[in-house]
């Protein structure tokens, strides 16, 4: 558990989602709805921390789920699968204290990279990540393909800077 203070000066609570916990699978899945058109059930969220995904909650000092991040990690980087404020707590900085919990994991962990996909469509999402730092490096044509019909999706990274090493070599040159 992890208090901080977001960019807005709100008090957020990070935690891991407690499987045992109904209450979190219950607001993961309401905040998932507000979030999306195509929101996954509960049995999707289940599916992914089966396979060895995890998902870390943003809660208020009170304890209510204001936002979660579903994100899955690799030897050299993480990837987010999902992540969603409700809509009463957006805009105050909670997505980017999420995500800069991850890039400071990232050092600790030794990861290199974070990446996503996101919708073309989804610009709110796409300037909320740049203005984090990530960069826009691809696209996957028809990745998304459901019931809201075709779409491509725009991968995006982050990437560690190599600051350190790059400046030691650099002086003993
Ligand atoms: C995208 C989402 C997660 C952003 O969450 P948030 O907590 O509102 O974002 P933050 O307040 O942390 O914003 C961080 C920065 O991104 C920018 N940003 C966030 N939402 C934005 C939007 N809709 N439009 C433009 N810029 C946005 C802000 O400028 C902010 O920086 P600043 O406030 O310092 O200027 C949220 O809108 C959401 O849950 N959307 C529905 C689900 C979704 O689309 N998820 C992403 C799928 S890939």
């Amino acid at each position: 558990m992890k208090r901080l203070t977001t960019s807005t000066g709100a008090q957020l609570v990070l935690r891991p989602f407690e499987k045992t916990n109904p209450v979190d699978l219950r607001e993961v899945v309401r905040i998932e709805r507000e979030g999306y058109a195509d929101a996954w059930d509960a049995e999707t969220f289940l599916d992914f921390m089966e396979e060895g995904s995890h998902c870390m909650i943003a809660e208020s000092p009170e304890g209510s789920i204001v936002a979660f991040m579903l994100y899955a990690e690799t030897k050299t980087k993480f990837h987010i699968e999902d992540i969603a404020v409700q809509l009463a707590s957006r805009r105050s900085g909670i997505a980017k204290t999420l995500i800069a919990e991850l890039m400071e994991r990232m050092v600790t962990e030794n990861k290199r990279r974070i990446s996503l996909e996101v919708r073309k469509s989804n610009q709110g999402a796409r300037d909320c990540y740049l203005r984090l730092g990530f960069i826009e490096t691809r696209i996957k044509v028809g990745y998304y393909d459901d019931e809201l019909g075709v779409e491509d999706a725009v991968v995006m990274e982050y990437r560690r800077a190599k600051v350190a090493r790059a400046a030691s070599r650099s002086r003993s040159r």
